[in-house]
């Protein structure tokens, strides 16, 4: 394999410049997870206590995304936002300037093994079930995510995390940068869920979801 990567970098700059940009090397990027460690914890399995979500099973292209939203302070600026605004610190860090390395990280994270959190939010499920008819365009009838739609996974992920995402779009701390159109997207439907029991009982039933 390395024979051959060598080979296209000989022969043709262009391609070898390509293959870079767009395939993050997991060994490289774990030179770069150390920092992550006190807030998601070493495989990524997140942190309650530090309000750190699970990162680990997330979709690759997703994880990409919001690292950049964060780098470009479309995510973590909105006042109030103590959570979004210190990962916002460590995502602008000198040593992720380079998308090359963004890539490694984000590859490296990929390898972390995916464990089903311990539920914490209690609400009806068959309320969210019907709720969730209408989340499902866009993450999946499974919540297994569809990068088509830039919709992530939702199944997986620490449910007192999802329940203080939905509360943030709403309160108009995630999705409110003009550039992230994907959380924008998510404004316009946490609208339509009026109650916090609303919220709380989707995101029960996301927890029956795997
Ligand atoms: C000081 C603690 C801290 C450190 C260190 C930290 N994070 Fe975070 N991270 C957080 C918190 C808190 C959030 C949740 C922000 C919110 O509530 O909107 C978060 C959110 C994220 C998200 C968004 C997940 C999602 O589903 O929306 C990603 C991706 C992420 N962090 C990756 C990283 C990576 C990679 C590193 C290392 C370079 C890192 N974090 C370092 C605290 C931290
Ligand atoms: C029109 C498409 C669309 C629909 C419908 C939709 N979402 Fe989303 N959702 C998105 C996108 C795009 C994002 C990523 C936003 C971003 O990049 O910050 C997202 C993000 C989220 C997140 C944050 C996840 C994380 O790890 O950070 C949650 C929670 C969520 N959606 C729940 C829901 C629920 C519950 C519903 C139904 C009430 C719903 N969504 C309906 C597109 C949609």
């Amino acid at each position: 394999m390395k024979r051959i990567l060598l080979l296209i970098t000989c022969l043709s700059w262009p391609v070898s410049s390509l293959l870079a940009s767009e395939i993050g090397d997991p060994d490289r990027g774990m030179r770069l997870y150390p920092v992550c460690t006190a807030c998601h914890g070493a495989q990524g399995a997140g942190n309650a206590a530090m309000k750190a979500p699970k990162i680990a099973g997330q979709m690759s292209w997703y994880v990409k995304r919001q690292m950049e939203l964060f780098q470009q302070g479309a995510r973590g600026t909105a006042p109030g936002d103590m959570q979004g605004m210190q990962m916002a610190a460590m995502a602008k860090g000198p040593q992720l300037k380079d998308p090359q390395a963004l890539a490694d990280l984000v590859a490296y994270i990929g390898t972390f093994p995916d464990q089903a959190p311990t539920p914490t939010v209690s609400g009806n499920v068959e309320t969210g079930k019907q709720l969730y008819a209408v989340c499902a365009s866009c993450h999946g009838q499974k919540a297994e995510g569809i990068e088509s739609m830039a919709g992530p996974r939702l199944a997986g992920q620490s449910d007192w995390y999802l329940l203080s995402s939905l509360q943030k779009f709403k309160q108009g701390q995630r999705g409110y940068h003009a550039t992230d159109h994907g959380g924008r997207q998510m404004r316009g439907m946490v609208a339509t869920l009026t109650t916090d029991q609303a919220m709380r009982d989707l995101v029960a039933y996301i927890n029956t979801l795997d």
